[in-house]
C-alpha cells in the first residue's frame, strides 16, 4: 500500500469494502496469490468479532478454509455433524446426510469464530485491515482506476485501486452505487426468527428443525457448553415482546416429543432476524464486483448465506489471480454468471426449507397439508432425503 500524503490517498490492487466473512476471506485468498488488498470496515474489530450470526459450514467451505491455512482452530473446535433431525407431529426423523452423500458432513462453528481466525491471519501476514473506516462513495467504476472514498480517524480519505470488491453486506453502499445497472429479485416472508445463545449444554447431538402448529423452531449449538436456539416470530415483534420465560415456553412447546427434555440456561444474547430472499443481477459492473450478502440474501433455514459468500470470493480470487498473472479477463467476465448458478440453487433450497417448515400467518389448511405431505415424503423416500442432504451439505464447488 502506498500513501500519497498530499491528497490522503492510498493505493492498492484490490479495494475491499467490508470485513465480514466475504471481505476477510477474499483478502486472505488474494494474499496467498500474491495480490495486495486493503480492507475497509466501518465497525470496530471488537464489534465484528462478537456479532453472533451463522453457525453451519458446508463441507466445501471447511475444505476451502483448511486449504487456505486458516482451519487449525476450526478442526479442533468445530463440531462435525453427519445428520440433522426433522421433527413434526410428535416424531423425530433423522436425515443421515453423511450416508446419503457419500460421506459429506457439515461443521458447526460460529461465524464470529471464522471472522476471528481470518482477522488474525490477515494481521499476522501484515495485511492492511482498517477498522472504523467507513466507505462513503465509489468513483470511476468504469475506468481502470476506481476510487473508494472513506472516512477514517476523523479524515476523509481515498483508496485508489484496480478493482473494488463490494463485500459490505445487504445494507452496504456498493450495490446501491450501481443500482441503476442491476435487476433485483426479492421475496419477503411474513415471519422472522428470534434467536438466543444460552449457556447450557445442547439438548441434542445434532440440529433439530421442528415444524409445529405454534411455529417453527431450531435447535443448534456453538460448543458442548453453548446452545443456539431459534423460534419463528412475527416480523413486527420487538425484543421486549420476548422475555426469556416466553422464549423457553415456546421452545419447550415446539420441540415437544416423548423422551426429549430441553435444558434451559442463562440467555447470553438475543436478537430478531427478518426473513428475506434477494438476488441482484449481475454481480458486477465495470470494476466493481459484489460478493456475499451485498449481492444476495437467503432466509437462514437452509444455512447457506455464509457458504455462498465463501464460494463467491473463491471464484473472485481465482479470477483476479488469472487476470493478474496472464492479463486474461475471462474469469472476471464470467464471475457473475458462475456465482449466480450456485446462488439460485441455494435460493431455491432456502425457499424450499423455509416454506416447508414455517407456519404462515393465514394458517391456510391446504398449505398445512402440503407441508406435512412434503415433510413425510422427505423422511420416507431415500431419493427425496438425498436431495435435501446434498443441498444441505453443499453441492461441489464449480
Ligand atoms: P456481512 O457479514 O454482513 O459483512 C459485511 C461487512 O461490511 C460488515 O462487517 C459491515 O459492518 C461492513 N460494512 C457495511 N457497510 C460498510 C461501509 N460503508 N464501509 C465499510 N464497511 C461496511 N449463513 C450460513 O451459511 N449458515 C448459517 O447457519 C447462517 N445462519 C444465520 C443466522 C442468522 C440469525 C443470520 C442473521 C444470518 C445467518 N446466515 C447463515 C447468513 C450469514 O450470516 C451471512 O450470509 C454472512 O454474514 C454474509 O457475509 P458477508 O461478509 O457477505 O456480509
Ligand atoms: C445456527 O447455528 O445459527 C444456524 C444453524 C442452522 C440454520 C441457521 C442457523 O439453518
Amino acid at each position: 500500500m502506498l500513501y500519497d500524503s498530499r491528497v490522503e490517498r492510498l493505493r492498492t490492487q484490490v479495494g475491499i469494502v467490508g470485513a465480514g466473512p466475504a471481505g476477510l476471506l477474499l483478502a486472505h485468498l488474494l494474499h496467498l496469490e500474491g495480490i495486495e488488498s486493503v480492507v475497509l470496515e466501518s465497525r470496530s474489530r471488537e464489534y465484528v468479532e462478537h456479532r453472533v450470526r451463522a453457525g453451519v459450514l458446508e463441507q466445501g467451505t471447511v475444505d476451502l478454509l483448511n486449504e487456505a491455512g486458516v482451519g487449525e482452530r476450526l478442526r479442533r473446535e468445530g463440531l462435525v455433524h453427519g445428520g440433522i433431525e426433522l421433527r413434526f407431529q410428535g416424531e423425530g426423523h433423522r436425515i443421515a446426510m453423511d450416508e446419503l452423500t457419500g460421506g459429506r458432513a457439515i461443521t458447526v462453528y460460529g461465524q464470529q469464530e471464522v471472522v476471528k481466525d481470518l482477522i488474525r491471519a490477515r494481521l499476522d501476514a501484515g495485511g492492511e485491515l482498517l477498522f472504523e473506516a467507513e466507505a462513503t462513495g465509489l468513483d470511476g467504476l468504469e475506468s481502470d482506476r476506481p476510487l473508494v472514498r472513506f472516512r477514517h480517524e476523523g479524515a476523509e480519505r481515498e483508496l485508489e485501486c484496480r478493482v473494488v470488491a463490494g463485500c459490505d453486506g445487504f445494507h452496504g453502499i456498493c450495490r446501491e452505487r450501481i443500482a441503476g445497472k442491476l435487476r433485483t429479485f426479492t421475496r419477503e416472508y411474513p415471519f422472522a426468527w428470534l434467536g438466543i445463545l444460552a449457556a447450557v449444554a445442547p439438548s441434542s447431538e445434532e440440529l433439530i428443525y421442528a415444524y409445529n402448529e405454534r411455529g417453527f423452531a431450531l435447535h443448534s449449538m456453538r460448543s458442548p457448553e453453548i446452545a443456539r436456539l431459534y423460534v419463528q416470530c412475527d416480523p413486527n415483534d420487538e425484543l421486549a415482546d420476548w422475555p426469556d420465560g416466553r422464549v423457553w415456553d415456546e421452545l419447550h412447546a415446539r420441540f415437544e416429543l416423548d423422551g426429549f427434555a430441553l435444558a434451559e440456561g442463562p440467555v447470553l444474547e438475543k436478537g430478531i432476524t427478518p426473513m428475506r430472499s434477494f438476488v441482484a443481477e449481475p454481480m458486477q459492473h465495470g470494476r466493481l464486483f459484489l460478493a456475499g450478502d451485498a449481492a444476495h440474501i437467503v432466509p437462514p433455514t437452509g444455512a447457506k448465506g455464509l457458504n455462498l459468500a465463501a464460494h463467491d470470493v473463491r471464484v473472485l480470487a481465482e479470477a483476479l489471480a488469472d487476470w493478474s498473472r496472464s492479463g486474461d479477463p475471462a474469469g472476471l467476465e464470467g464471475y457473475s454468471a458462475r456465482c449466480l448458478r450456485r446462488v439460485w440453487r441455494a435460493e431455491h433450497f432456502s425457499w424450499f426449507m423455509t416454506s416447508m417448515l414455517h407456519r404462515f400467518p393465514d394458517d391456510d389448511p391446504f398449505e398445512v397439508r402440503l407441508q406435512l405431505a412434503q415433510l413425510a415424503y422427505v423422511c420416507s423416500s431415500r431419493a427425496a432425503a438425498t436431495s435435501l442432504a446434498e443441498n444441505y451439505v453443499g453441492l461441489p464447488h464449480v
